[in-house]
C-alpha cells in the first residue's frame, strides 16, 4: 500500500486517496452480496433474504457516505472504472489480502466469506500505516488522519469541497440507515461511525449497531458481521448476548437447498458468442456498468441521479435471477452474472459531456451538456383555439439530469426511480421503443399553395392543434395563400407546431424554413392543465436505448406520459389519458 510517512494519512491527497479506496472497498462487497441475495428462493429462505438484502442496502449507503466524505474534502469520486470490477476471484481491495472475494450463490461458503469481509477489528487494534487486517482498522486510519489534518491545517482547509455535491436523505431512500451530508469534522466522524457500526457493531465490541431493524422496528439491529453469524449458526442474538456468548435467542431456519445453484465465478468467455447465456450476461454487464456510470455522475455534481441508480437495482435483480434460472448444461449448475466491466466506448450510447439526450432502456431520459429546462404553457383563445406558447418558468437543473419517461414520477418532470417499481398491476414501466422512423423527407406529404408549400408527417402529430384555425384548417387556408396576410398566418401557425409535424417552404422544391430555436427542453402544458410532451428544440441529438440516433431536427416532441405507441416520440396519447402532473 502506498503511504508517504509515519502515518498512513499525512496530507490531504493521502486522505483523498484513502477515501477513494473506501469507495472501492465498499463497492467490493456489492457483487458477492447481490449473487447471494438473488440466488435465494424467498419462499424457502425469507430470513436469509431479509438479512442479505438489508446488508446490501446498507452497503449502498456506505458507498454514498464514502463519496460524501471524499467530496467534502475536495476529491472526485471515481466509479466508472475497470478498477471496480477486477476478475473474480480477487483479493479484498485495501483490506485483508488473504480474503478472496468470490461470486457464488448463498451457502455456508458464501457466509464464511462474508464473515471474513465483515470481521470486526479487536477493540485495541491500532490503525496501521501500511496494511489493514480489517475494514475497521482501515476506517480507524481514516478517522485518525482526518483528525490530525484538521489540527494541522484547520477544518476549513480540510473540508473545502462543494456542499452541492453531497448526497442527502432526499436522494437515497430505501432504509439503509442515516444518510449524512459531510461538511465538517463532526459530520465526517458521524458518517464514519455509521459505516463502522453497521459493519462491526457499536463500540467495536458490541453486536448491536445502534440502529433499529428496518423491517422490524421493535428490534435493535445487529451489525453485519453478527447478522451473518446468526445465519451461519441458525440462531438469533437476543438482549444480553455478547460476541463471546454468541447468539442464544430463537432459532432461525436456513434452507441451504432453497438456493439457485449458480456456477461460481462465471465468465462470459465460458460460453460461445450469441449463446443465450452469454447474451444475457452481456446485458447484465451493460446494466451494471451503467449503474457505475450513474453513481459516478451522482457523486460528481448530479446527486439526484442517485434515485435513477437505485431504481436500476430492480432491473439488475430481474436480469440476475433470469440468468440464475438458465442451466449451464453441466447437469449441476445454472448461469450467473459475471460483473465484467463494459468500457464506455462499448456501451450502447455515446460518452462524454456533449449536449444530448440518451434513453435508458425502460427508464428515463438522461440529459447531458447542461441543456436549459423550462416550462411552457399553451395560450388559448376564449373559444379554445391554440394561439401561442408562453415560457413561464426556468427549471434549475443539475449538471446531468434525468427526466421522467414513464409518467409515474412523484418529482415530475424529473425521474425519481418510479419506472423500476411495480405499478398497481405489479409491472415496472415498459418503455419499449417503436422501430426507428424513416427520415422526415421520405415520409412527408406536401400541399402547395401560392408562395408557400406545407409539408406534413402525420406520424409526428401530437394534436397541439395549431394547424386548425378558428374557422378552417391549414389545408383549406392554402387555397387563399395568394393573400400575404393568409400566407403569413399559415407560417405563424406552423412555427408553433411543437413536434415539427408541419413545416413549410416557399415552394415544393426549396428547403423548409425553420424558426431560430435555441437548444432547450420545454415541459409543455396545454389547455386546462393537461400535461403534454417534452419539446426538444435546437437540433439536440436524441439517442435511443440501443444507441441508434433519432433523426435530429430543429423541433421534436418526446413522450413523458409513458403511453405513446411511437416511443420515444409523443403521439398525442397524453390527451386521451388525461395526463396531469
Ligand atoms: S406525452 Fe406521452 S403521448 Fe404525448
Amino acid at each position: 500500500m502506498d503511504t508517504t510517512g509515519t502515518h498512513a494519512i499525512d496530507t490531504l491527497d493521502d486522505l483523498r486517496r484513502h477515501l477513494q479506496w473506501a469507495i472501492e472497498l465498499e463497492h467490493a462487497t456489492i457483487p458477492p452480496y447481490m449473487c447471494a441475495l438473488y440466488s435465494l428462493d424467498p419462499e424457502r429462505n425469507g430470513e436469509a433474504v431479509h438479512v442479505v438484502g438489508s446488508v446490501l442496502a446498507e452497503e449502498m449507503l456506505h458507498l454514498a457516505l464514502a463519496a460524501n466524505l471524499l467530496n467534502a474534502v475536495g476529491g472526485r469520486p471515481e466509479l466508472d472504472t475497470p478498477r471496480l470490477l477486477p476478475a473474480y476471484p480477487h483479493p479484498l481491495p485495501h483490506g485483508d489480502r488473504s480474503v478472496e472475494v468470490h461470486l457464488a450463490p448463498f451457502g455456508p461458503q458464501a457466509l464464511d466469506l462474508f464473515l471474513r469481509i465483515e470481521q470486526p477489528a479487536s477493540a485495541d487494534a491500532p490503525p496501521q500505516s501500511d496494511q489493514y487486517q480489517t475494514i475497521g482498522q482501515f476506517y480507524a486510519a481514516i478517522e485518525a488522519g482526518i483528525g490530525r489534518l484538521c489540527t494541522e491545517l484547520g477544518e476549513a482547509e480540510v473540508f473545502c469541497g462543494d456542499p452541492e455535491r453531497q448526497i442527502g436523505a432526499f436522494h437515497l431512500r430505501g432504509g439503509g440507515g442515516q444518510v449524512i451530508a459531510v461538511h465538517d469534522l463532526k459530520s465526517a466522524m458521524a458518517a464514519l461511525a455509521e459505516i463502522i457500526e453497521q459493519g462491526e457493531g457499536a463500540a467495536r465490541t458490541d453486536v448491536w449497531d445502534g440502529d433499529h431493524d428496518v423491517f422490524h422496528p421493535e428490534r435493535e439491529e445487529v451489525a453485519h458481521y453478527y447478522r451473518f453469524q446468526e445465519l451461519r449458526l441458525g440462531r438469533r442474538y437476543r438482549t444480553g448476548d455478547t460476541p463471546q456468548s454468541g447468539p442464544t435467542g430463537e432459532q432461525i431456519t436456513v434452507d441451504f437447498d432453497g438456493v439457485l445453484p449458480m456456477r461460481h465465478n462465471p465468465r462470459i468467455t465460458d460460453y460461445p458468442h450469441d449463446s443465450a447465456i452469454r447474451v444475457a450476461q452481456e446485458e447484465f454487464n451493460h446494466t451494471y456498468s451503467t449503474l457505475l456510470h450513474l453513481l459516478e455522475r451522482a457523486f460528481n455534481g448530479s446527486p439526484s441521479l442517485m434515485r435513477v441508480a437505485t431504481g436500476m437495482m430492480y432491473a439488475l435483480r430481474a436480469q440476475a435471477k433470469a440468468l440464475m434460472s438458465m442451466p449451464t448444461g453441466d447437469g449441476q449448475t445454472n448461469a450467473g452474472p459475471t460483473f465484467e466491466y463494459v468500457p464506455p466506448e462499448r456501451r450502447h450510447w455515446s460518452t462524454g459531456n456533449s449536449r444530448r439526450i440518451t434513453l435508458l432502456e425502460n427508464g428515463p431520459y438522461l440529459v447531458y451538456g447542461q441543456i436549459p429546462l423550462r416550462r411552457k404553457k399553451k395560450i388559448v383563445s376564449e373559444e379554445g383555439q391554440s394561439l401561442t406558447w408562453q415560457t413561464h418558468e426556468d427549471i434549475p437543473t443539475e449538471e446531468t439530469y434525468a427526466l421522467c419517461r414513464c409518467g409515474r414520477s412523484g418529482a415530475k418532470p424529473f425521474c425519481d426511480g418510479s419506472h423500476a417499481r411495480p405499478d398497481s398491476e405489479g409491472k415496472p414501466f415498459d418503455g419499449t421503443e417503436a422501430p426507428n422512423m424513416r427520415p422526415y423527407a421520405e415520409l412527408q406529404h406536401i400541399h402547395d399553395g401560392e408562395g408557400i408549400s406545407a409539408h406534413r408527417v402525420g406520424e409526428l402529430c401530437i394534436h397541439a392543434a395549431f394547424c386548425i384555425g378558428r374557422t378552417r384548417p391549414i389545408a383549406k387556408m392554402l387555397d387563399d395563400s395568394g393573400d400575404p396576410d393568409v400566407r403569413s398566418h399559415i407560417m405563424g401557425l406552423i412555427d408553433h407546431c411543437p413536434s415539427g409535424s408541419y413545416a413549410y417552404s416557399l415552394s415544393r422544391d426549396t428547403e423548409t424554413i425553420e424558426a431560430d430555436l435555441q437548444p432547450a427542453i420545454s415541459v409543455l402544458e396545454e389547455e386546462n392543465g393537461l400535461a403534454s410532451a417534452l419539446w426538444v428544440t435546437g437540433r439536440v441529438p436524441v439517442e435511443r436505448s440501443d444507441g441508434q440516433p433519432v433523426e435530429a431536427r430543429n423541433r421534436m416532441t418526446l413522450c413523458r406520459c409513458g403511453h405513446s405507441s411511437n416511443k420515444p416520440l409523443c403521439d398525442g396519447t397524453h390527451r386521451q389519458i388525461g395526463f396531469h402532473e
